[in-house]
């Protein structure tokens, strides 16, 4: 696998890694969503069965074949995600929160498809907040020492955003990715920086996903609590 040898420093170890985007519907036909493929959760998962570890992916929406070797979840909404994550995560060593999750879902679910009416303007759609899952699982630590790891999509000042979202969700590491055309969402390659809760910063150039997957795993790694299991 490229230029180093697998270890098999995940051996033992039991994985969460979330991927893809939630889906919030709003009748039976429509949904609010975003662009998230699930290439760089798909690219953890894949990395860590590699490094040895069990592996469970939880995917949201994403149209990418399992990884050998790795219990697939699919899962449609953020509430959905939260149920399978807080489930399976309840013996792992570590929870990797690559997915989209929806801030936002719409209050009403129409359980008819919503018709338009000549001459009438159409209902606003009002949205409600859904559960921060990352901040959730940061908070509350499911099996003691479990390392917590958030990604965060940024554009403008993306280092000060990053670093204020550390804090604010509690996790021990945050991959933070600048926003931009041809980077992140949809893409092979990626660029990021790693933030941990330690203060230490390690970036990583663009690249592809799997480069950024070893990377955080590489991190993750040391911060492990012992015994494995
Ligand atoms: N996340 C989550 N539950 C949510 C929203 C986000 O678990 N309801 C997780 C994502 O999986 C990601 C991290 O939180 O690992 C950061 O997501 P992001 O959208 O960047 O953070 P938000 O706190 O939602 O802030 P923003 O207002 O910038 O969207
Ligand atoms: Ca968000």
């Amino acid at each position: 696998r490229g230029d180093r040898a697998v270890t098999q420093d995940l051996a033992g170890r039991h994985v969460v890694v979330t991927a893809g985007g939630t889906r919030e519907p709003l009748d039976p036909v429509r949904y609010l969503g975003n662009r998230s493929s699930g290439r760089q959760g798909y690219a953890l998962a894949r990395a860590a069965a590699a490094r040895g570890a069990r592996v469970t992916l939880v995917a949201g929406n994403t149209e990418l074949p399992d990884p050998a070797g790795v219990d697939v979840l699919p899962v449609g909404t953020a509430r959905q995600l939260r149920e399978a994550v807080l489930k399976v995560a309840a013996d792992a060593d570590a929870v990797v929160m690559a997915a989209a999750v929806a801030d936002f879902r719409p209050a009403v679910y129409t359980t008819g498809k919503i018709k338009k009416i000549d001459g009438v303007e159409p209902e606003p759609i009002t949205l409600v907040r859904n559960p921060d899952i990352l901040a959730e699982l940061s908070a509350d630590r499911l099996r003691p020492g479990q390392v917590v790891v958030g990604f965060a999509a940024e554009t403008d000042d993306v280092l000060a955003n990053g670093r204020a979202k550390l804090a604010r969700k509690g996790c021990d590491l945050l991959v933070v990715n600048e926003v931009g055309e041809d980077k992140a969402f949809g893409s092979a390659e990626n660029e990021a920086v790693v933030l941990a809760a330690d203060g230490t910063e390690t970036p990583v150039p663009y690249g592809p996903k799997e480069a950024l997957a070893e990377t955080v795993w590489d991190l993750v790694v040391p911060r492990l609590a012992g015994p494995r299991g």
